[in-house]
């Protein structure tokens, strides 16, 4: 894949080496998501971050590795303030924001509708989600937490056994994050989820021509017992119909500190996309795991600068110029004390 210029919108556009190719230069860019340097590589560029569905973490850690950078981000969040509301094309949107960026990462609640956008788009589009559909950095920053978590073991990704539990019918992580396995070898997936909410039957079918070894089930207990990594979604409360549907789906299949040390192997990796849903009748990840060793989701938030800081570089065609443009911090540093 040639990533200078590239949309980056479906995990379909990578092969192994692309995946390979991201996270060594996401290794770069340790120094600078520590904030022991600071590169002004992209000084005078700028990110139009256009969320149009809710998100915290995705729009900021899109934006922040921007500013890392040393860009300028734009910002719209929310249909309500856009003119979409007014009736305007995604494409029309498009052809306008283009003009005033030089990448744009997008959101939205339609799926495909971030590849439509991308078509009337003069400069590269990054998706952080469309709908149900998919989450590329997401699952690249989730695959890059996996082989680090693995390698401090001494293992790889080919050969993992991974659970995937919740919502994997609207799940967009899971999806991408199915895909993305797809490119490694030896994979076991468990997908466990209520009935209705299972794993899409096409993405199954192709995760298994690839030659991945599903189970899936409705139980949670037995299926986690010898998983290399736990991986818990919250419910997609946007896409169901009603508050009451998704009530009928919450709280299922719990994971806490009890539960953990009982069923689950001593080193197996506890990972979330986020946000976890915390509300007493859902809790999927209890808080009484914050302080476990194996609990990944804050490495997960922190990889996620350094996969988006590697995108913006390769997409913007400055990998070997990050470090000519950077310099050691000169304040109070509390990240190394
Ligand atoms: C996820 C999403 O938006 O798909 N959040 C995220 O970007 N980390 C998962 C979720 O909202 O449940």
């Amino acid at each position: 894949m040639n990533f200078v210029g590239a949309h980056i919108v479906s995990i379909d556009q990578f092969q192994r080496v692309d995946v390979e190719e991201v996270f060594s230069v996401a290794d770069r860019m340790l120094p600078y998501a520590l904030r022991q340097r600071v590169t002004r590589v992209l000084e005078g560029a700028i990110l139009g971050n256009m969320f149009f569905e809710a998100s915290t973490r995705t729009r900021v850690s899109f934006g922040s590795a921007f500013n890392l950078m040393g860009g300028e981000v734009r910002e719209t969040a929310g249909f309500d303030s856009s003119a979409l509301i007014k009736g305007e094309s995604l494409q029309d949107t498009a052809r306008v924001l283009s003009g005033f960026s030089d990448v744009i990462c997008m959101r939205h609640p339609v799926e495909g509708s971030v590849a439509d956008f991308a078509t009337a788009s003069r400069v590269p589009v990054l998706s952080g989600g469309d709908g149900a559909n998919e989450h590329p950095t997401q699952a690249l920053l989730d695959l890059y937490t996996i082989r680090k978590e693995m390698a401090a073991k001494g293992r790889a990704i080919d050969g993992l056994k991974i659970a995937m539990i919740g919502d994997l019918r609207y799940g967009r992580t899971v999806h991408s994050l199915g895909k993305l396995l797809c490119l490694y070898s030896d994979i076991e997936v468990v997908l466990i989820s209520p009935k209705e909410l299972r794993f899409p039957a096409e993405l199954v079918d192709s995760m298994r021509t690839s030659g991945i070894r599903i189970t899936v089930s409705d139980h949670l207990i037995e299926n986690i017992t010898d998983v290399d990594i736990v991986y818990s979604t919250r419910i997609q409360e946007e896409r169901f119909s009603s508050k009451q549907e998704a009530d009928l789906y919450r709280g299922k299949f719990r994971l806490n500190h009890a539960i953990y040390t009982q069923f689950c192997q001593p080193n197996t990796v506890i990972m979330h996309p986020l946000p976890r849903d915390s509300r007493i009748d859902a809790n999927e990840l209890d808080a009484d795991l914050d302080t476990h060793p194996n609990l990944a989701i804050f490495r997960q938030t922190d990889n996620g600068l350094l996969v988006r800081m590697a995108l913006f570089a390769m997409v913007l065609n400055v990998v070997d110029q990050v470090d000519d443009y950077a310099f050691n911090v000169r304040w109070f540093n509390a990240r190394q004390t």
